[in-house]
């Protein structure tokens, strides 16, 4: 709990920062969840706005991530180094919070993203065979299909399998991994029945607002 609890504070805090929210309604006044899927994603703000601020939301959600898990690492690092899985669990502890800041943010109405770029920002950080696990079957079927939902679900779905092929059997880290991969499915409830339907929206690089 010493180091549990502050961990995840610091990375709920630091996910809460959703750079599709921020960019949109801070900077073109404009908020992301008033328009296309609704949702406060990278996607989403792709989708409505287009541009290179797309570039800045990248660059927030990547960052954040990127220090939550830090943090968490620094944090569970005062428990010593002699446990080689420490900081192991720690990225995941970390992440999840990270995660659960991104999609449920309390100073934005609760109301963020899917955790699709924090969530592989967390799967870089935490095995480099895990993220191209995820990361190559995502970006396989996103381009072949231009349903950037389809390469979502499978690398939510396939984040606790890679966890468990690379990173090990420890039964704490993989309830975290399908904590984590099920948090995202779940996000993806809506894309998934629409998916099914064949109503999804596909990628498009035109036809954008303010463009
Ligand atoms: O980044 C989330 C993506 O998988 C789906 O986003 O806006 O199409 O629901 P969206």
């Amino acid at each position: 709990a010493m180091v549990a609890v502050p961990t995840a504070l610091a990375a709920y805090f630091l996910g809460c920062s959703n750079g599709a929210v921020i960019i949109s309604k801070y900077i073109l006044r404009d908020d992301v969840r008033t328009h296309g899927s609704g949702n406060a994603g990278l996607t989403n703000f792709f989708r409505t706005f287009g541009g290179p601020l797309t570039l800045v939301v990248i660059l927030i959600d990547v960052l954040k991530a990127v220090l939550a898990v830090w943090i968490g690492v620094a944090i569970f690092g005062v428990l010593g180094s002699n446990l080689e899985w420490l900081p192991v669990l720690a990225k995941y502890w970390a992440g999840l919070f990270c995660l659960l800041g991104h999609m449920f943010p309390c100073m934005f109405g609760f109301k963020g993203g899917k955790g699709i770029l924090s969530g592989g920002t967390i799967a870089i950080m935490i095995d480099w065979r895990l993220a191209l696990l995820v990361w190559g079957g995502f970006l396989l079927l996103t381009v072949l299909t231009r349903y950037v939902s389809l390469g979502s679900v499978y690398a939510a779905a396939f984040f606790p399998v890679g966890t468990w092929l690379f990173v090990g059997h420890d039964p704490v880290i993989m309830v975290l991994s399908v904590l984590l991969g099920g948090l995202i499915l779940w996000k993806h409830r809506g894309n998934i029945q629409r998916l099914l339907k064949g109503e999804e929206s596909k990628l498009s690089f035109h036809k954008k607002k303010g463009d």
